[in-house]
C-alpha cells in the first residue's frame, strides 16, 4: 500500500491514480455510494493533514556503551549512555524487555495485571562489559553495546538482537524531543533487526494467507480489510499480530512485540552452508513507525510456549458446544422465508446443522442493531421456530453507525458521547454499508459498556451468537486507506491517543465490549463470538474466521494457513468461508473445501452477496453424499472437538496443530504445510489441489492408521494414501483414546490399538452446553493386556463410558 501523503504532513490533491480509483469507485458501488467514499478519502486526508505532526528534521540514535546496571527483583535495568533497557523474568519464565523506561503495562495484550517476578531470576555480569539474567528456562545476555541474546538454559542461542535504532525528531535546538523516551512510546521510529538459527522456520505475525511458514518477505502489521476476496498474495489482512513464533533445532521461541502503531516485519530464512560453507543465520528486522520498543519472549517446546502464551494473554473463551457444528451463512438471504427453507432443506436430507448466520442484509437497510421489519416480519418467532429444531441464529455486528439523527443507535451514541473524533473534535465520519457513518471509540471503557447493552436488542430478537465484521475498521476510501484518519483521537484507557496507535486494537476492544455485554445479559451461558479483525490476546473473548477468501484453490490452501497461524499466535477457534466467498466454487473445489472445514473449530459455509449459494445440495447428488459424510464425521467427532476446545482453554494448546507440534526438531514436519494434527490423537491431510485421489503424507514418529480403511502406517517418513472424492484422509495416531458420539448419541471411547507391548493415552473433558461449569479432566490409558487392548481410567475409577477398538487388523 502507498504512504498516506499526509503521514509526511503534506497535503496533495488528489493525484492521477487516486482520481482513476475513484472512478473506479463511482463504477462499482454506484453514484452515491462513490462519490461519498471519494468524499470520506478526502475527508481523511484532509484530516491527517492538518492534525499530525510534520515529520521534520530527524535524529537517529542507538543506545551507546553501557555505563551501569540495577539488579530488581526477577532481572534489573541496565544503563546505556543514550537508552535503558529493563529486563524482567516472570513467574513461569516468560521474559520482558522495554528500552527506553517501557514497562510491561499498560498493555492491550495483556489478560490482567502484569505476571508476578521470578525472585529467583537474577541480574549478574557477564563478560566483556556486558550483563546477563540468569532464570530457570531462559539466559538473556546483553553486550555492552545492547546486543541481547536469547538463550536456553543450556546456552544455545535462540536469538540474537542487535542494538535498536530510533529516529527521533530533532527540536530546533537540536536536542530530542521527549517522544521517544517517554515509556508509553511516542511517535519516534525504530527499528530492531534479530538473527536466528540457520535452520529456523518463521511462524505466525496473526492471520496471514501465505503461510503457515512465513517465507521471506514483507509482512505489514496494520489490520486491513482486503477490500473484496484475498488471495495467497495479499497481505496484511485484517488480523495481524507482533506474535513471531521461531521453530529451530536448538529451541522453539515466542517473541511479541506489545507494540500495537503501523510495522513491518522483514523474514529472511537463514541458509545452512551458505557461501564458504558457512551458515548464514535467518533474519528478522522489525520496523515500527512509533511506540514503544519492548517485548516478551517466552522459550520452551511449542506446548509450553502456547501455555506461557496464554498465561500472559488469556485464556481462550470456550465456545458453546453448539458452536462446533456446523453452521450455514449467507449474505444475501431474501428473507425470514429463505432462512426456513435453508434450514428445512438440511433438515430434509437428515443433514445435522447447528446455526444460520444472518449478515447485513437482515438490518433495516444495512443499519447495525435493527431488522429489515418487512423482510423479517417476525425474527424472535423465526428464531425459535428454528431453536425448536436445535438450529441457532447467528447475527452480524458492524461496528460503523449510521450517522443520522433519528437512527437510535446514532442518538444514544452520541448522546453518550461514543464515537470517535478528530483533533478539532468533530465526530470523525466514514462510509460503510448504511452509508455516512460514525465509529464507537472501544478503547474507551464507558464506550464499552454503552455497546455491550445494546446486545440486548439482539438477545430479544433470539440470537444466539456473535459475528464482528468490518472491525478493521473499515471506512470505504476512493483513495488512501480503507479506515479511519491517523489523527482521528482515541481514549485510549484514559491516555489519550489517536488512530495511529488504536487502529489495530480497534478489533480487540469491539470484542472485549461484546463478550463483557453478553456476559453481563446472559451471565449463565458463555458468549459465542468471533471477530475479522483483532489483536494479540482475541481469544479472551472469541474466535475469528478466515473473512473473504477468494474461490479458488490457492484460497482453500489460504484457509488452512490462517486457521493454524492464528491458533500459534494464541486465537484457536477459527475458520474459513467454506466453498471460498466470492463466485462459484467448482463441485469438487466446494466438496474439498467442505471435506477440509469439517475438521476445522469453525465450519461454517459463507458466501458473497451475488456469489454462488453454498448449500450441499447445490452441488449434485455426488457431493451431498460425501459432504452428508463430512456432516456425519463432525457429528461423531463432537466430544472431540469439545474436549479440544476446553484443552484450549486450559493449555493455550490450539485445536489445529502443525505437524511439527510435538516434534519441532523434525525438519521435514517443520517445513510440511499441507497437513495437520487436530489434537493428540488425529492427522489431517485435506486435498488441496484438482484432481488429487492420492497424496503423500509426511507422518509424525509412530505408528499411525488411516481411519477409513484401517491400514497401519509407520512414522517418520512419507507414505502416500488414497484420497477419492469420498473423503479425505484422517489418520489415528496408535495408542490415541478419542471420545467420540456413539449411535445413541452418548459418548463413547474409541481407542486405536497401540504398538504390541506399548501403550497409548488421551484426555476427555466432558461439557454440559454452553455454561461456566469447571471441566473435569478424564484420563485415560490404553495397553495390551494378553491378545486385548484394555483402556483404564488414569485415577482409578471406572471408565464409564463404551469402549471400541480399532486398528486390530491393521498391519
Ligand atoms: C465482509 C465480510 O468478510 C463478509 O463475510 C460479509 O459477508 C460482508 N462483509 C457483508 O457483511
Amino acid at each position: 500500500m502507498r504512504a498516506h501523503p499526509a503521514v509526511n504532513g503534506r497535503l496533495t490533491g488528489m493525484d492521477g491514480r487516486d482520481l482513476v480509483r475513484s472512478v473506479r469507485m463511482i463504477k462499482t458501488v454506484g453514484p452515491a455510494q462513490g462519490l461519498r467514499s471519494v468524499r470520506a478519502a478526502w475527508r481523511a486526508r484532509r484530516a491527517d493533514a492538518l492534525a499530525l505532526p510534520r515529520r521534520g528534521a530527524e535524529r537517529a540514535r542507538v543506545p551507546g556503551p553501557a555505563t551501569g546496571a540495577e539488579p530488581q527483583p526477577g532481572g534489573g535495568v541496565i544503563h546505556f549512555a543514550r537508552s535503558s533497557l529493563r529486563v524482567r523474568v516472570a513467574a513461569g519464565g516468560a521474559v520482558f524487555c522495554g528500552w527506553d523506561g517501557a514497562a510491561p503495562e499498560p498493555s492491550y495484550a495483556l489478560a490482567g495485571p502484569c505476571p508476578e517476578v521470578d525472585a529467583r531470576a537474577v541480574l549478574e555480569p557477564d563478560t566483556e562489559g556486558g550483563w546477563r539474567v540468569v532464570s530457570e528456562r531462559v539466559l538473556v545476555v546483553v553486550s555492552r553495546h545492547g546486543a541481547v541474546e536469547v538463550r536456553t538454559p543450556g546456552g544455545a542461542v535462540l536469538r540474537r538482537e542487535l542494538p535498536p535504532r530510533w529516529w527521533e525528531e530533532a527540536d530546533a535546538s537540536g536536542t530530542d524531543t521527549a517522544a521517544g523516551r517517554s515509556g508509553g512510546g511516542g511517535a519516534a521510529r525504530w527499528v530492531q533487526r534479530a538473527e536466528v538459527a540457520a535452520d529456523a522456520r518463521f511462524f505466525g505475525l496473526g492471520g496471514r494467507a501465505h503461510g503457515p511458514r512465513l517465507r521471506d518477505g514483507v509482512y505489514r502489521l496494520w489490520n486491513t480489510d482486503p477490500g473484496g476476496a484475498f488471495a495467497p498474495g495479499d497481505d496484511p489482512l485484517s488480523l495481524t499480530m507482533p506474535v513471531q513464533l521461531v521453530v529451530a533445532d536448538a529451541g522453539t521461541h515466542l517473541v511479541f512485540h506489545d507494540n500495537s502503531w503501523d510495522g513491518r516485519v522483514t523474514l529472511r530464512e537463514g541458509v545452512e552452508g551458505a557461501g564458504s560453507g558457512h551458515d548464514r543465520p535467518g533474519a528478522c528486522e522489525l520496523r515500527m513507525d512509533g511506540g514503544p520498543l519492548r517485548y516478551w519472549v517466552l522459550v520452551g517446546t511449542p506446548a509450553r510456549v502456547l501455555q506461557g502464551w496464554t498465561a500472559l494473554t488469556g485464556a481462550p473463551a470456550l465456545p458453546p458446544l453448539w458452536a462446533l457444528g456446523p453452521q450455514h451463512a449467507r449474505w444475501g438471504f431474501a428473507g425470514q422465508d429463505e432462512v426456513r427453507e435453508v434450514a428445512a432443506g438440511y433438515a430434509e436430507r437428515g443433514l445435522p446443522l447447528s446455526a444460520v448466520h444472518l449478515d447485513i442484509d437482515h438490518y433495516d437497510r444495512h443499519r447495525v442493531f435493527t431488522v429489515d421489519p418487512e423482510r423479517y416480519p417476525d425474527l424472535p418467532g423465526l428464531a425459535r421456530e428454528l431453536r425448536a429444531q436445535g438450529v441457532r441464529l447467528v447475527s452480524v455486528v458492524d461496528p460503523g453507525v449510521r450517522a443520522e439523527p433519528g437512527d437510535a443507535v446514532y442518538e444514544g451514541g452520541a448522546a453518550a458521547d461514543a464515537f470517535v473524533r478528530d483533533a478539532r473534535g468533530r465526530e470523525v465520519r466514514g462510509e460503510v454499508w448504511p452509508g455516512e457513518s460514525v465509529y464507537p471509540d472501544f478503547t474507551d471503557a464507558r464506550v464499552r459498556k454503552w455497546w455491550g447493552g445494546l446486545y440486548a436488542e439482539r438477545l430479544a430478537q433470539g440470537f444466539a451468537g456473535f459475528w464482528h465484521d468490518m472491525n478493521e475498521p473499515v471506512s470505504f476510501a476512493a483513495f488512501g486507506e480503507r479506515t479511519l484518519p491517523r489523527s482521528a483521537r482515541h481514549a485510549l484507557e484514559g491516555r489519550g491517543g489517536d488512530h495511529r496507535e488504536a487502529h489495530n486494537v480497534y478489533g480487540l476492544a469491539m470484542a472485549r465490549a461484546g463478550f463483557d455485554g453478553l456476559s453481563e445479559l446472559r451471565p449463565d451461558e458463555r458468549p459465542f463470538l468471533f471477530s475479522r479483525s483483532g489483536w494479540a490476546g482475541l481469544q479472551r473473548y472469541g474466535g475469528s474466521w478466515s473473512g473473504a477468501v477468494a474461490t479458488d484453490w490457492p484460497g482453500l490452501r489460504a484457509s488452512l494457513s490462517l486457521v493454524l497461524g492464528l491458533g500459534l499466535c494464541g486465537v484457536p477457534y477459527s475458520g474459513p468461508d467454506i466453498g471460498g466467498f466470492s463466485g462459484q466454487p467448482s463441485p469438487e473445489l466446494y466438496l474439498r473445501w467442505f471435506q477440509l472445514g469439517a475438521f476445522l473449530p469453525l465450519f461454517r459455509t459463507h458466501s458473497a452477496w451475488g456469489a454462488g449459494r453454498r448449500e450441499p445440495w447445490e452441488f449434485g447428488a455426488e457431493v451431498l453424499e460425501h459432504a452428508r459424510t463430512a456432516l456425519c464425521e463432525r457429528a461423531r467427532l463432537l466430544p472431540y472437538f469439545g474436549t479440544l476446545g476446553q484443552l484450549a482453554r486450559l493449555t493455550g494448546a490450539p485445536y489445529v496443530r502443525p505437524l511439527w507440534w510435538n516434534a519441532p526438531r523434525d525438519r521435514a514436519l517443520r517445513d510440511c504445510e499441507d497437513a495437520f494434527l487436530l489434537g493428540d490423537a488425529l492427522l489431517v491431510a485435506p486435498a488441496l489441489a484438482a484432481g488429487v485421489t492420492r497424496r503423500p503424507v509426511r507422518l509424525p514418529r509412530g505408528r499411525w492408521y488411516d481411519t477409513a480403511t484401517g491400514r497401519a502406517y509407520e512414522g517418520p517418513g512419507q507414505v502416500w494414501v488414497e484420497a477419492p472424492l469420498s473423503r479425505i484422509p484422517v489418520l489415528a495416531r496408535a495408542g490415541a483414546v478419542v471420545p467420540v458420539a456413539g449411535a445413541d448419541g452418548g459418548t463413547e471411547l474409541e481407542v486405536w490399538a497401540p504398538p504390541t507391548g506399548r501403550g497409548g493415552s488421551g484426555l476427555v473433558v466432558p461439557d454440559a452446553g454452553d455454561g461456566w461449569q469447571r471441566p473435569d479432566v478424564e484420563r485415560f490409558v490404553s495397553r495390551w493386556e494378553g491378545d486385548r487392548v484394555v483402556v483404564e481410567r488414569r485415577d482409578g475409577e471406572a471408565v464409564g463410558y463404551p469402549v471400541r477398538v480399532r486398528g486390530l487388523t491393521g498391519g
